[in-house]
């Protein structure tokens, strides 16, 4: 499918499918996020371009790479994102971060916006948007939309799992912004969630349930 990677690296699969288990605890579907968020996290990082810059080591003079450009930002979209920006942040703990707050009316599987506070200047900056679920891709359009609006040009998506669903509407209203998940999930059902899914990934990570 144009525009998405699908990160199928067995461990990453294998963790998954412990996340899908409905008998899986709170605290093991927490910390298999985290995981997770390890491996996806070098997935959508992996083509950053590199400088040099001259260090000394022990031994002698050396130009070595380094990460070019400004800093990365990762924009989570609460509350699910953040299971998968605190992994992120272990890997590049000099990343900024935007929060995008919102959460799906269940009526109309609008998205409805309570919060957001980003980085002031993302133009020059790589923002990688992240939350597990892409299912109607509504809330995802929205805080691309919101990033877009504040002057973000260099968008990429992150989730755990896509419905075929999703990736058509985010891919029709933001062409050009690249999706990264771990699986394309069948369809999403009548309620909008993803089938066969993990159920609703906020309950699943902080038992609200
Ligand atoms: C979930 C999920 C996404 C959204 C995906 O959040 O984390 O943000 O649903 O659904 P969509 O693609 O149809 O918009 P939810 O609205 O349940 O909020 P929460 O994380 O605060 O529970
Ligand atoms: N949000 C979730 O948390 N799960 C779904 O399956 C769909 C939206």
């Amino acid at each position: 499918m144009q525009g998405v990677t699908v990160v199928d690296h067995p461990l990453v699969q294998h963790k998954l499918t412990i996340m899908r288990d409905k008998e899986t605890s709170t605290a093991g579907f927490r910390r298999l996020l985290r995981e997770i968020s390890l491996l996806l996290c070098y997935e959508v990082t992996r083509d950053l371009e590199l400088t040099t810059r001259i260090i000394e080591t022990p031994l002698t003079t050396m130009e070595a790479p380094t990460l070019e450009g400004k800093k990365l930002v990762f924009a989570s979209v609460l509350r699910a994102g953040n299971g998968l920006l605190d992994g992120m942040l272990d890997l590049v703990p000099a990343a900024r971060v935007a929060h995008i707050g919102l959460y799906r009316d269940h009526e109309t599987l609008q998205a409805v916006e309570y919060f957001f506070k980003a980085p002031s200047d993302l133009e020059n900056r790589l923002v990688i948007v992240v939350d597990p679920m892409l299912a109607t891709a509504n809330s995802a359009v929205a805080a691309v939309d919101k990033l877009k609006a504040r002057g973000a040009g260099n968008i990429r998506f992150l989730c755990l799992l896509a419905a075929p669903e999703g990736i058509q509407h985010f891919r029709e209203a933001h062409p050009d912004v690249p999706i990264f998940t771990a699986s394309i999930d069948e369809r999403l059902n009548e309620q909008g969630y993803i089938v066969p899914g993990l159920g609703d990934a906020g309950d699943r990570m902080y038992g609200t349930k």
